[in-house]
């Protein structure tokens, strides 16, 4: 093959594979969508059906909890049927979901709608980015899966433009809800066209299937070597009998306690107290209207995208090390000057009003290269293929409880303690996980799946692959 023919075979390989993560990652847009939509939604709801505020708190959450159940079904269900036609039964689902609770005649109706787009979101957030990871090529895996954190942020982006269009109609949160349909519908018709990963088909033992798919991925009939590798790490993996409850073996102690790290500082650091709660957030500082306070909002969402998509051209670069590190300072800094500039909230100066507007900004856009993405990205990368989707599932239900945590109880916290002593304590739970990753987080850029399983099954006398031990540089 001539050079030049070969670099046309590379493109068309990455062009493929883009459409295959893109499209995939649109159900990264409707969990953005669903989660997001509510918040404008919820102010037409509450007065067509005279909500009490008990009822407002279940259409709210009754998508997180959806989620959590979500998300503990979902591993199971990966490993039986497969990660395409799970993505396409939750696509299913979130037409469904979107359709019922959009005709919802009453409170209840609309609860059960939204809990099942929430059992839709949470099977979503664990099988897209590890069907993504699996279907990646090595040099370009990072910024694939971050697509899926990306189509999250432009999904609440879209969520608070329709509501912001739709605020004055009447019956317009059926609008805001009812929309969502279209991306569902696209997904699920999409998915069909698209390849099972072929790692699963691995596991499946289909071969010829998972070689075909290869090739149609790489653009080349040159996939023997990745397939064998792919097959020889499951083969050894079946050998040493790896089951679920190895998770919380020795051997597998290091990507466990990274998991649950990763779930837990996802969502303790804060991001959704400011997802969900900006304008009540800006209000509380003094923002008296109403306008000013929604359109910041939007601001802070459009920066999440923005900032989203430099971390998608940079992690495949960088490394996930460095990105993590940085925007963990970045979030500790900005949670930090929000407590200082909180101190004064109700008789903020026009410069700290842009301050605190400047910090929640500097805040979202730290999450948005870090800690946002990289947990979907790395617990799809760090666990065995035998068990991979269902760890994937766990580390999920860790990081989905603690999204129904922290938005629980924020707006108890900051009343008790103050919005101040909030954040503060928000900045000192990132300078944690700044301390927790720099000693805990290997860097697996550019590695394949398997170097990554096989640096922690193998023993040390059985010519592993380099450990993948942490050290403060870049691995
Ligand atoms: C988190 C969500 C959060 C979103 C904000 C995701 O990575 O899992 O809880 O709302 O990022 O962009």
């Amino acid at each position: 093959m001539s050079f030049a023919s070969q670099k046309s075979g590379s493109k068309a390989s990455m062009g493929y594979m883009i459409m295959v993560a893109a499209l995939a990652a649109l159900s990264g847009l409707l969990f953005g969508y669903d989660t997001g939509v509510i918040s404008g939604a919820l102010l037409l709801i509450k007065k067509q059906f005279a909500l009490s505020a008990k009822a407002q708190e279940y259409i709210v959450t009754s998508v997180l909890f959806g989620a959590v159940f979500g998300t503990a079904i979902s591993g199971w269900l990966g490993e039986k049927f497969g990660r395409k036609n799970i993505i396409i039964a939750a696509a299913f689902i979130f037409a469904i979901g979107g359709l019922f609770s959009a005709f919802s005649p009453d409170a209840n109706s609309l609860i059960i709608g939204r809990i099942f787009l929430g059992i839709a979101v949470g099977v979503a957030a664990c099988i897209a980015p590890l069907y993504i990871s699996e279907a990646s090529p090595d040099k370009m895996r990072g910024s694939m899966v971050f697509l899926f954190q990306l189509a999250i942020t432009i999904g609440i982006l879209a969520a608070n433009l329709v509501d912001l269009t739709f605020v004055n109609v009447t019956e317009g949160w059926r609008w805001m809800i009812g929309l969502s349909v279209v991306p569902a519908l696209i997904l699920w018709l999409g998915m069909i066209g698209m390849p099972e990963s072929p790692r699963w088909l691995v596991s499946k033992n289909r071969l010829d299937e998972a070689k075909a798919i290869l090739v149609r991925l790489r653009n080349t009939a040159e996939v023997q070597q990745e397939l064998s590798e792919i097959q020889a790490s499951f083969q050894e993996q079946q050998n040493q009998k790896i089951s679920w409850l190895e998770l919380f073996a020795p051997r597998l102690r290091m990507p466990l306690i990274l998991g649950l790290g990763l779930g837990v500082f996802q969502q303790f650091t804060g991001i959704n107290t400011v997802i969900y709660y900006a304008p009540t957030i800006l209000q509380s500082a003094g923002f008296n209207s109403d306008s000013w306070s929604i359109l910041s909002s939007v601001g802070v969402t459009l920066v999440n995208v923005l900032a989203t998509v430099v971390s998608v051209l940079l992690v495949d670069r960088c490394g996930r090390r460095p990105l993590l590190l940085v925007g963990l300072v970045g979030m500790t800094v900005s949670m930090g000057l929000m407590g200082f500039v909180f101190q004064s909230a109700g008789h903020l100066t026009e410069i700290m009003k842009i301050a605190a507007v400047g910090s929640l900004m500097l805040y979202v856009a730290s999450f948005a290269i870090s800690l946002g993405p990289l947990f979907y990205l790395i617990v799809s990368e760090i666990y065995p293929l035998s068990i991979r989707a269902k760890a994937v599932s766990a580390m999920n239900v860790v990081q989905w409880s603690g999204n129904v945590i922290v938005s629980f109880t924020f707006l108890s916290l900051a009343q008790s303690i103050g919005f101040s002593a909030s954040f503060w304590l928000f900045g000192l739970v990132s300078a944690v996980a700044w301390l927790f990753f720099f000693w805990q987080l290997p860097e697996t850029k550019g590695r394949s799946l398997e170097e990554i399983e096989s640096s922690w099954l193998k023993k040390p006398n059985q010519g592993a692959e380099q450990p993948l031990a942490v050290t403060a540089g870049v691995r």
